[in-house]
């Protein structure tokens, strides 16, 4: 049983983010990156998360256990209000709300930041990805096939987006 509390990231929690994302790498169901990640890349990372594209992390007594992150989708001037999200938890607390919690929360973060959709790429066998996305009622766009390459297979991608 969890007792989560969602949080703002702060610089001091990439160390945690960096574990979890790099648990989502190794687990080939959530991103295309194949190799994991080192600290300055995450920090660099959180630097460019600042303003509008909020962090947010999800603790379970004391512990981050998940984060999720709007990052920006274009840098066209007509798409600002469109945000992309990732969402990535600890392999030990996954199917317990976490990803739920997380997403309702960026939500309010995102309408905060004056954003009204947001958009996500998704791989059509990440189940708990599915699962996640439906209930929160993101509604599937469409599927770019054979749209990556990972460890030398194509890979197809589904696009998903939620108006807010
Ligand atoms: C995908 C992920 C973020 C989902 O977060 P989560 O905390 O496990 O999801 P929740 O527990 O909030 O579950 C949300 C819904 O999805 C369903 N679900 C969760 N895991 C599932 C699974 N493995 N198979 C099918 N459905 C699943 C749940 O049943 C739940 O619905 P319910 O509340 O009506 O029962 C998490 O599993 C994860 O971090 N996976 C690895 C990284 C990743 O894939 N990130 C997303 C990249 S697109």
């Amino acid at each position: 049983m969890v007792t989560l509390t969602v949080r703002q990231a702060t610089l001091e929690d990439t160390d945690s983010i960096l574990r979890i994302y790099n648990q989502g790498i190794e687990d080939r169901i959530a991103t295309l990156e194949t190799e994991t990640k080192d600290s300055s890349y995450m920090e660099a990372w959180f630097h460019d998360h600042q303003g509008r594209f909020s962090v947010l992390v999800a603790e379970n007594e004391g512990e981050v256990i998940g984060w999720a992150s709007l990052n920006p989708y274009s840098h066209r001037c007509a798409y600002k209000g469109v945000a992309d999200l990732s969402v990535y938890i600890d392999r030990d607390f996954r199917g317990q709300g976490v990803g739920s919690s997380l997403l309702e929360a960026l939500e309010i973060a995102a309408k905060e930041h004056e954003f009204y959709k947001i958009v996500l790429f998704t791989f059509p066998f990440n189940q708990g990805g599915q699962g996640l996305y439906q209930k929160m009622g993101y509604r599937q766009v469409g599927l770019f096939e054979k749209q990556g390459v990972m460890d030398g297979e194509f890979i197809d991608v589904m696009i998903m987006e939620k108006l807010l």
